[in-house]
């Protein structure tokens, strides 16, 4: 199937993307559902390049696999783990099966538990929260506290990740430890960032004159855990392993946004990500919009080749999704062996990086509309934003999206780019002038269009992009819901700690890691 579709690639290579343009190609390239539209008809993708990447998709069994993960199947089968994060937004509670068990009353129940103590703090004196995580159960709530803050009624919510003491110094100092909540998010309990900062965060709340015993809770899969860090049960929110960190915002993880928004507002959320997988279940085929925004990435880079793709949201509240898509994409997509630990016959998930527009265009568009790389983008934006007064802001903002997506599809050739300064310039010197002024253009694009970027939307968005990760996976051959490319360095940090505080020797380290520390130790004060 791989090798079909590089003779298809190597077939449309020397066309243009806008000589496919006909009347009909706008629609018959783009998913519309109810609620948004994704277009893809910039990309050389035509109908027949279409129809085998549909049939790569059956022949990879998209759908038996999506049924399984759906059904409770263990298809994390590196770990043995079933993969629901759909059942955490199962709202109408139809029944999901783990070895034999409904699951849903039991999640029903949390996300109650959950209403009832975000209502509670919501009436208290509260003013601020510091959420401490890191990872998924950081990077999805940061982001969607951001997209949604214009529906913010509750206390300010704040992130610390990074072990950086700079990060929880720089948040806590503008804080007062009498009326600041702390949520203790991390699934295993165990990570040593999250862990480090939570005990400085207990500590300085206790220097202030604030509650630890009352101002903490957890969010975490680890009973014995969080009982062993004193945040009583009634206070910790849990999950199950078949929940994946960077798939857990749906779910206790997600405290934060409901804390922000209110319990109402985190259901609307819910009901958008269960609205996209019901729709992944049901599209058929080009209908169906994750299976498509997968087959373009599969399209642009394992048959083309590109190693990256940008995110560009012409959403600034939408600033953080290029960073959570990253863990989203890169962590479940960047393996070099299949499910059989054999080694993968074509690349893996590409880079994903991006900026909101329009800041990227005065920052990194130079590079994807004249670098030498092909860069795929992924635009996306919404009809209407939630400044009423600023309506022209919008128009603007929406003006600029389409027409980097334009201009990327056309480009400008040299005699045009001649035409441009033939007023200024003549002979040797114009067709220097000219020959900076060239787009190649023929760059793919994508652009999905929803109404407003409130609750039901976000869900949507968020649904739609994990589906896409797991249809990339599942063609693949890989699993998209294990990481062990992340505990190498955690070991190695873990066996270097006693190195830098000095208590132990560097031998046996590599020369540039002993130069390193040697330095470090030299020039520390
Ligand atoms: O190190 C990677 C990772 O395991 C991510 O997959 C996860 O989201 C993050 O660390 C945080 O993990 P936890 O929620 O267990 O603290």
């Amino acid at each position: 199937m791989w090798d079909v579709l590089k003779t298809q690639a190597a077939r449309v290579a020397e066309r243009k993307i806008i000589d496919v343009f006909d009347d009909a190609r706008a629609d018959d390239f783009a998913v519309q559902t109810q609620h948004m539209r994704f277009d893809y008809a910039k990309t050389n993708i035509d109908a027949a390049t279409r129809a085998m990447l549909l049939k790569l998709a059956e022949a990879k069994g998209v759908a038996a696999r999506r049924d399984a993960m759906f059904a409770g199947e263990q298809i994390n089968e590196t770990e043995g783990r079933a993969v629901l994060h759909t059942a955490l937004r199962n709202l109408d509670g139809d029944a999901v099966m783990v070895d034999g068990q409904d699951v849903m009353p039991e999640v029903l129940a949390t996300l109650d538990r959950m209403a009832a103590y975000a209502d509670e703090v919501r009436a208290s004196a509260i003013t601020d929260v510091v959420n401490i995580g890191i990872g998924g159960s950081d990077l999805g709530p940061a982001m969607a506290v951001q997209a949604l803050s214009p529906y913010r009624d509750g206390p300010r919510c704040h992130f610390v990740s990074n072990v950086d003491g700079a990060h929880i110094a720089d948040v806590l100092r503008e804080l007062d430890a009498k009326t600041t909540l702390v949520v203790v998010a991390s699934k295993t309990f165990t990570t040593i960032e999250t862990m480090t900062n939570a005990r400085t965060a207990r500590a300085w709340m206790k220097e202030n004159g604030g509650d630890p015993s009352a101002q903490f809770c957890a969010l975490s899969t680890s009973e014995e855990k969080t009982a062993a860090f004193d945040i009583p049960a009634s206070r910790v929110f849990g999950f199950e392993d078949w929940v994946g960190g960077r798939y857990s915002m749906w779910g206790p993880i997600g405290l934060s946004i409901m804390l922000a928004i209110g319990p109402d507002g985190f259901r609307a959320f819910l009901r958008g990500g269960q609205d996209m997988d019901r729709h992944f279940c049901a599209a058929d085929g080009r209908e169906n919009m994750p299976l498509m925004l997968a087959l373009v990435g599969i399209w642009h880079r394992q048959i083309l080749g590109h190693a990256s793709r940008a995110v560009l949201p012409y959403d600034q509240r939408l600033g953080q999704l290029p960073a959570y898509l990253q863990q989203l994409e890169m962590e479940s997509n960047g393996k070099s062996v299949d499910m059989g630990g054999k080694p993968l016959p074509v690349e893996s998930g590409p880079v994903v990086w991006g900026a909101p527009g329009t800041n990227g265009q005065h920052a990194f568009y130079q590079l994807i509309h004249q670098g030498t790389s092909v860069i795929p983008c992924e635009f996306m934006v919404a009809c209407e934003g939630h400044e009423d007064d600023l309506k022209h802001h919008h128009d603007l903002l929406v003006a600029n999206c389409f027409a980097q997506s334009e201009a990327l599809l056309k480009g400008r050739d040299l005699d045009e780019a001649r035409s441009k300064v033939a007023d200024k310039f003549e002979g040797a010197e114009l067709e220097r002038q000219a020959a900076h002024r060239v787009f190649a253009g023929n760059r793919p694009s994508t652009t999905l269009i929803y109404p407003k970027l409130d609750p039901f939307t976000l869900g949507q968005i968020i649904a739609l992009y994990e589906h896409r990760v797991f249809v990339e996976g599942v063609i693949l051959g890989i699993n998209s819901y294990d990481q062990w490319g992340v505990e190498l360095g955690k070991e190695l940090a873990t066996a270097l700690q006693p190195v830098i505080e000095g208590s132990a020797p560097a031998d046996g380290k590599d020369g540039s890691t002993q130069a390193l520390v040697d330095y470090l130790h030299k020039h520390r004060g």
